[in-house]
């Protein structure tokens, strides 16, 4: 399957797609996670990202359609897209591409929720700086406190995750990413709509069964 999966920052995109390729064994693409990778790295790319990301700005299209262009055609087979598209101009691009490769998305998911609840997720969430993983110091707490469960190291919380960019990623959200919602209802593409305030499981759980009913379409 190749997926795209929607939703403002902090609305667990990343939670339920480690929960997602873990289950139907797809490769999970996150724009935001390559792009700290690439600026751990100091590659050029993550030279030219690192302003705009500790602002809460978007990163340039073409930078990011270049890099996640590529993750598409490097990973092959199926694919969770987290984070991209995040503009009309990178869905049209995106679209472009998989028409060129001959390829569709088979499903797209959208994580809905209030930005009131976003902001208490987002300055509670702790990361690990190895293997990714994502906790909260209330919702999804490490089984030792500030140790990532699978690898031992400490977590460390994103500089992007402090309050006054918080609010700026979210404007920047309703300003430029909340419109690639509109692009795809005018596309034949059905979007599966998810309440994202519910608990990370009950999230899961509705975000399985569309998924479950997906494949079972495809087969
Ligand atoms: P990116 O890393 O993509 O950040 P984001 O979209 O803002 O999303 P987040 O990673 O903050 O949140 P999430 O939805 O994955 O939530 P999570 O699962 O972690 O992008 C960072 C920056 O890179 C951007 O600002 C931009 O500069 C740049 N960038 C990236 N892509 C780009 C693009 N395409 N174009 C241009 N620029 C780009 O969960 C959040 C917290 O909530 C965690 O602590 C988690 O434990 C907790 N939680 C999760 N689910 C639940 C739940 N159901 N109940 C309670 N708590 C929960």
């Amino acid at each position: 399957m190749k997926l795209i999966l929607l939703g403002p920052p902090g609305a667990g995109k990343g939670t339920q797609c480690k929960r997602i390729v873990d289950r139907y064994g797809m490769n999970h693409l996150s724009s935001g996670d390559i792009l700290r990778a690439e600026r751990s790295a100091d590659t050029n790319l993550g030279r030219k990202a690192q302003s705009y990301m500790d602002s809460g700005a978007l990163v340039p299209d073409d930078l990011i359609i270049e890099m996640m262009v590529g993750a598409m055609k490097k990973a092959g087979g199926g694919y969770v897209l987290d984070g991209f598209p995040r503009t009309v101009a990178q869905a049209e691009a995106l679209d472009a591409a998989l028409e060129k490769a001959g390829e569709q998305i088979d499903g797209i998911v959208n994580l809905v929720i209030d930005d009131q609840i976003i902001i208490g997720r987002m300055t509670g969430r702790r990361s690990c700086p190895k293997c990714g993983a994502v906790y909260h110091i209330e919702n999804l707490k490490p089984k030792v406190d500030n140790i990532c469960d699978k690898d031992g190291e400490p977590l460390v919380q994103r500089k992007d995750d402090k309050p006054e960019v918080v609010a700026n990623r979210l404007k920047t959200y309703h300003e430029q990413t909340a419109a690639v919602v509109g692009y795809y209802t005018k596309t034949d593409k059905e979007i599966m709509t998810i309440d994202a305030a519910q608990s990370p499981e009950a999230v899961t759980a509705s975000v399985f069964a569309k998924l479950d009913a997906l494949s079972d379409q495809g087969r």
